[in-house]
């Protein structure tokens, strides 16, 4: 075996070629090392929820940086405490769990899936049903559940106890739900497979058909969570709850943190030892969530998400509707929105580039734009101007 490559890096390429490093950020704006300056609708791939270096969140990580870095859970952690309350005061659940980022926190609700039914004398109920066009995450059982091929190649020895349905097909989950089933995992709006948000009523169905068939129904808000689609959690809008739900991304508004919330009835059989982490709830992670959650839900917040992810849905239809050839469609909730493009999505991404905005590519040929939660109209207003550009380049090229 070669001892050693000549390499550019020494990092896994795992992630292909990057050529742009950015140097640093203010609200939503970051730089790259040569000195450009870019609008920043990619946010971390909707991590930085209220933009790069919120004054607040630099506030509350410089300051407890100073006091306690690490304590591990063998010790009570108040700041924790302090947030569990805050997001279970928020939503359906009774619950958290604080672990590091989104795969984990998806991962802590297939256990807990799976441990309910083995508590409740079903324990061959293990089966967890995924759905199509969906991410999960990276990790072996993430990966499962999405079923993406690509990101399963070469990884998976058999199925990893996941079956499979079609997103929004109600019939198509009734038939897949079977006597192995522990529940099913879904985003109520799709994030990397495209933005797409789930229709309330096939939610509510969904529901319905795990109520009657005994099985768990667990939300995957990591990238639509926090805000992100105008409420505090996006279910909270499209009308049906969860048992379980797993939140990252946005929660740590660019420190890693991730979060598995249940209902007591779940939780309640996660007794000592039957799961940790050695860095979740940390106390430098949980200072900086409990400031992004404070202030998200501090009065008017939302609404002004709502409104200004009306405007750019709305603004973006228009330009749709006059450049057909460019743009095939667009959808979204909140500030969580998804163009689905005529040309190669790659390509409109480098345009918007060099005119300067940042976004991120989505699934089905689109791209997202995840401008910071506290984005500004004149920004939206800015964003468009680049994008009709983009466009525009198009239409002459
Ligand atoms: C819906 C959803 N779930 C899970 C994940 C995995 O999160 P992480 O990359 O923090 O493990 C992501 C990441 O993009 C996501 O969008």
């Amino acid at each position: 075996m070669d001892r050693k490559l000549p390499m550019t890096s020494a990092l896994l390429e795992n992630y292909g070629p990057r050529d742009l490093a950015l140097s640093h950020g203010a609200g939503s704006h970051v730089w790259c090392e040569g000195g450009r300056k870019y609008l920043d609708f990619a946010m971390g791939i909707a991590v930085n929820s209220l933009g790069h270096c919120h004054p607040r969140l630099v506030e509350a990580l410089t300051r407890q940086a100073g006091a306690l870095w690490h304590t591990s859970n063998l010790f009570r952690i108040p700041v924790s405490e302090r947030l569990a309350e805050k997001l279970t005061t928020l939503c359906f659940a009774d619950r958290a769990f604080f672990c590091n980022s989104g795969a984990e926190a998806v991962e802590c609700g297939f256990k807990m899936m799976r441990r309910y039914h083995y508590a409740n004398g079903n324990s061959e109920r293990r089966r967890i049903i995924g759905l199509s066009d969906s991410f999960h995450g990276r990790t072996l059982a993430t990966i499962a559940a999405a079923a993406n091929s690509t990101h399963c190649e070469g990884f998976l020895d058999g199925d990893g106890g996941f079956d499979h349905a079609e997103f929004g097909n109600p019939g198509a989950l009734r038939a897949s739900i079977g006597g192995r089933t522990a529940g099913v995992i879904l985003e109520p709006v799709q994030g990397e497979g495209g933005i797409r948000p789930a229709d309330p009523d096939y939610l509510k169905q969904v529901r319905d058909l795990c109520d009657e068939s005994g099985i768990l129904l667990m939300f995957d808000e990591v990238q639509c969570g926090v805000g992100r689609g105008g409420a505090f959690y996006a279910h909270q809008q499209l009308g049906a709850e969860p048992d379980i739900l797993a939140s990252a991304k946005g929660l740590g508004g660019g420190f890693p943190v991730g979060a598995c919330l249940a209902r007591e009835a779940v939780a309640r059989h996660m007794t000592a030892g039957s799961h940790g982490s050695t860095f979740g709830g940390n106390p430098l992670a949980m200072s900086v969530a409990n400031e992004v959650v404070d202030e998200i839900t501090s009065p008017g917040f939302l609404d002004q998400v709502s409104v200004n992810g009306s405007y750019f849905l709305t603004s973006l239809r228009d330009l749709q509707a006059a450049n057909p050839a460019v743009i095939a469609g667009v959808s979204g909730l909140g500030l969580m929105i998804g163009v689905f493009l005529q040309v190669d999505a790659g390509r409109f991404l480098s345009l918007l580039r060099e005119e300067g905005l940042l976004a991120v590519k989505g699934g089905n040929n689109s791209i997202r734009l995840l401008p910071p939660l506290n984005v500004s109209r004149d920004e939206i207003d800015q964003a468009l101007k680049l994008i009709s550009r983009a466009v525009s380049r198009l239409e002459t090229s």
